[in-house]
């Protein structure tokens, strides 16, 4: 979720200032772009040169540099407007007082006043500070305010005490904030099943019957549907892209027989399944346990039907879940679609076809039609398979669920 997010990390001055340099990591490893602002006080806790150098990017603590005659102004307004949020961590009771009441007397607070993101923060000290009224009522108004809280946890205090104060982990502000993200989404709460990519059907063990597809469609569905707030699984077929998405779960497989297994397995907890792979339709009746040698004489290979996935999805499909198929059609292109969507019980079929340039396997862009079960047409033009995925996911959401 942070993938792509501007990220304006607010660091006041605890001890637990130093957790930050793995907060600015693992934001970055999200794919944030991470700006620093630092409270006076938490330049003695951890140096604006480490800070830099993790996020990348200059670190600011101040209206102007002092030691610089030329007297640039360090804009606060065009940082808190840059963001698409804001964390404050470790948030101290000072901090989280002024935030409450206004008080506006340092640089960080001019960024946090200003910006309109949602600001996240999560508070660390001492367990008695923690739990006094004070801190107790601010917490509850910068909540009012629509301030995200994150509370601190229980353990060793530097104080030397134990209890309630510690800031949260890093790993656990990184999954607060990408959990909270996904609030409100399209897809917030739906399983999504997606397959892609070819199979192999093994002809020996070093050989194997295959196809062009590279997954890049399934792949850009499941990213785009993780975007959108689902909870994705992917089952992917050998040699195809991998989402870079690293909460996508994906499933790695080879023949289509382990494809369907899957498949089966998992459409059981799904709302919704969009099948793009390119499924080996026949498999070598029995495939050879060792390399097959040159004999000098042709050979035959037998070809046994494979399990139509697809289908046998559609004969488990409940009232509530949503089936989508992929069609790539060479001759009478809408007929055989719309047969294809009737006779495999799907609620969407997504036609591709591949004389047309720059669509199917392979490419990056993909130009296909929509066919519901009304038989309504709506065709997409050119456009990236990532454009393509995300008008899918559109329309199930806004015609399907
Ligand atoms: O019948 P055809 O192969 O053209 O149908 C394409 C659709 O059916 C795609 O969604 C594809 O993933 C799916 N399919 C399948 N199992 C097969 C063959 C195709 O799920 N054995």
């Amino acid at each position: 979720m942070l993938r792509g997010k501007k990220v304006l990390l607010g660091v006041t001055g605890s001890i637990a200032a130093y957790k930050t340099t793995f907060l600015t990591r693992l934001l970055i490893k999200a794919g944030a772009e991470v700006k620093v602002v630092l409270s006076p006080a938490a330049r003695d806790f951890v140096t604006p040169l480490t800070l830099a150098t993790l996020s990348k990017n200059p670190v600011q603590w101040e209206y102007f540099d002092r030691e610089d005659e030329s007297g640039e102004w360090h804009n606060h307004v065009d940082l808190g407007l840059w963001a698409d949020c804001m964390i404050i961590a470790p948030a101290t009771s000072n901090t989280l007082s002024k935030m409450a009441s206004g008080a506006c007397d340092n640089f960080l607070l001019g960024v946090y006043m200003s910006a309109k993101c949602p600001v996240y923060f999560a508070p660390a000290m001492d367990l008695d500070m923690y739990k006094h009224p004070a801190t107790l009522e601010n917490i509850e108004k910068l909540q009012s305010f629509g301030n995200r809280f994150i509370p601190a946890g229980t353990g060793e205090l530097a104080s030397g005490l134990e209890g309630e104060g510690r800031m949260a982990e890093p790993e656990d502000i990184v999954d607060f904030i990408g959990k909270d993200l996904l609030k409100g989404m399209p897809l917030e709460g739906k399983k999504v099943l997606i397959n892609a990519g070819p199979t192999h059907e093994a002809i020996d063990p070093v050989r194997f019957i295959g196809n062009h597809s590279s997954g890049k469609m399934g792949v850009a569905l499941a990213e785009r549907a993780y975007s959108m707030g689902a909870e994705v699984s992917l089952v992917l077929g050998p040699g195809s892209v991998m989402p870079v998405e690293s909460s996508i779960a994906v499933y790695h497989v080879v023949s289509a027989r382990e494809m369907n297994d899957k498949c089966r397995e998992l459409f059981q907890e799904a709302d919704i399944a969009i099948l793009s792979a390119a499924v080996a339709d026949y498999r070598p009746k029995d495939a050879a346990t060792q390399k097959i040698k040159k004999s000098g004489e042709d050979i035959h290979i037998q070809l046994i039907e494979n399990p139509d996935i697809l289908k046998g999805l559609g004969e488990l499909k409940g009232d509530k879940q949503v089936l989508v198929g992929f069609a790539l059609e060479t001759q009478n292109a809408i007929e055989n679609a719309i047969a294809k969507l009737h006779k495999k019980n799907c609620d969407l079929i997504v036609l591709n076809t591949p004389s047309k340039k720059g669509s199917g396997f392979g490419h990056d862009t993909n130009e296909v039609t929509l066919i519901d079960r009304k038989e309504n047409q709506y065709p997409l033009e050119l456009k990236s398979k990532s454009e393509i995925a995300q008008e899918i996911l559109q329309h199930i959401c806004n015609h399907l669920l």
